[in-house]
């Protein structure tokens, strides 16, 4: 009755993989073992059973002896769970896998999955493990591995998202060929972006561009990583690597976020030379930025040193460029006669993004302040000059129009 393609164990394993490790000791890990009665359909979580249980960590992949071991605490919060089935894969690039359409007796064993995760997003395992029949000792048959689960970058920069696998080379599967797929997935959408088979080898026709996969390594190495040539903002979101093995699949997600700081610009620059009283008003763009999320203020640093804050200004709405990147803007207006900003000084403007912190400036002249400064003390000698040249040019006027009257009145007097 039980056909090899169904439902061999309704098992989960529940870990929490703590990574503390003490000098070159193994990490800690704890342990739950839940399991879930079969038979009920639907869905739903049947009764469950969950007990403590040992995890044997192999510092040496290719070893068979266990060389530690850790007793498990069951005080810890389970995070990740999975159910596992063993049965034919529906994608084109994992269905040669179990094309001869008979399953090995091998697969008549309990399977478990389990999915650990540092807490330091520094690893994520995802392996599958075989338990003979009614022995309850499993061994790990495949396991997907990556050493970032989250990664930045900046626009513009190659990327490589990590992905490893390993399986039981003792194991009947693993001469049976393997398949890779990556897929993307960002806010309920996703899409294929690359698969590969490597029974086959031949890669699956996908629109995607500028990802590739290292096919000599994949095979050598088991390195499934991911390189996207050029970061775009389009490449945020989760990459889903998953390895599948006839009848089997693990598989390690990883985000990706593009954060890209903002160009800043500030406009007038340089500022008009003001005077007390005026009202001035500044503009400071900010472009080329992802993601949308950013705070832009201003400062006020005087002459003496002393910092001002002159608040956020006049937010614009954001705008968003055919690269995805985001600009926004804030106007500042400078009351001079309600602020005491001195003689002047640097306004700028501070724009905080999770890329980085960027700012601009410009200098402010105000003149007319009490106690002259050097700009205001030229300032005053161009003025002095120009009075003088209007002077001279008065003079010079009323002086050829003085002898021409006087000449007009010896005429008269002739
Ligand atoms: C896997 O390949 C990528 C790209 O070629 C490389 O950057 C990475 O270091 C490799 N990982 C391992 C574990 O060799």
């Amino acid at each position: 009755m039980a056909n090899v393609s169904t439902v061999y164990a309704l098992a989960l394993v529940l870990l929490n993989y703590i990574l503390q490790v003490h000098g070159t000791g193994c990490p800690v890990v704890e342990c739950w073992f839940v399991q879930e009665k079969p038979g009920r359909g639907g869905g739903f979580p049947a009764a469950m059973s969950q007990e403590k249980s040992l995890m044997y960590v192999r510092t040496d992949p290719d070893s068979t002896e266990a060389e530690s071991q850790q007793k498990p605490q069951l005080t810890s919060t389970p995070q990740e769970s999975t159910m596992l089935l063993t049965q034919p894969a529906v994608v084109k690039w994992a269905a040669p896998l179990t094309s001869s359409a008979q399953s090995p007796i091998y697969l008549q064993a309990d399977w478990f999955s389990a999915s650990l995760q540092g807490l330091d997003g520094q690893l994520t395992l995802s392996s599958v493990m075989r338990a003979p029949k009614g022995t309850n000792e499993p061994n790990v048959i495949l396991s997907v591995f990556s050493t970032s689960t989250s990664i930045r970058s900046r626009l513009g920069v190659p990327v490589v998202l990590d992905c490893g696998f390993w399986m039981d080379a003792s194991s009947p599967l693993s001469g049976m060929g393997f398949a890779v797929e990556w897929r993307y997935q960002f806010r309920g959408e996703g899409r294929l972006v690359v698969a590969y088979d490597g029974k086959g080898d031949r890669l699956a026709e996908t629109t995607e561009e500028g990802a590739e996969l290292d096919i000599p390594a994949l095979h050598q190495t088991g390195n499934a990583s991911l390189l996207l040539e050029e970061a775009q903002v389009r490449h945020t979101g989760t990459y889903i690597c998953t390895v599948y093995l006839p009848y089997l699949l693990a598989q390690v997600a990883i985000d990706l976020e593009i954060e890209e700081p903002p160009s800043l610009s500030i406009s007038p620059s340089p500022l008009p030379i003001s005077y007390p009283g005026q009202t001035l008003s500044v503009q400071c763009e900010a472009s080329g930025f992802a993601p949308l999320s950013l705070e832009l203020s201003w400062e006020f640093v005087g002459a003496d040193g002393g910092v001002q804050s002159l608040g956020e200004g006049g937010m614009s709405g954001h705008r968003q460029a055919s690269d995805g990147t985001f600009s926004q803007s804030s106007r500042l207006t400078l009351d001079l006669g309600k602020l005491d900003l001195g003689r002047g000084g640097e306004v700028t403007c501070v724009a905080v993004h999770p890329g980085g912190t960027r700012r601009a400036s410009t200098t402010l002249n105000i003149i007319g302040v009490s106690g002259p400064s050097i700009e205001d003390s030229m300032a005053m000698v161009a003025v002095a000059l120009g009075l003088y040249g209007v002077i001279k040019l008065f003079s010079w006027m009323f002086g050829t129009s003085g002898p021409s009257d006087s000449d007009s009145k010896d005429k008269k007097d002739k």
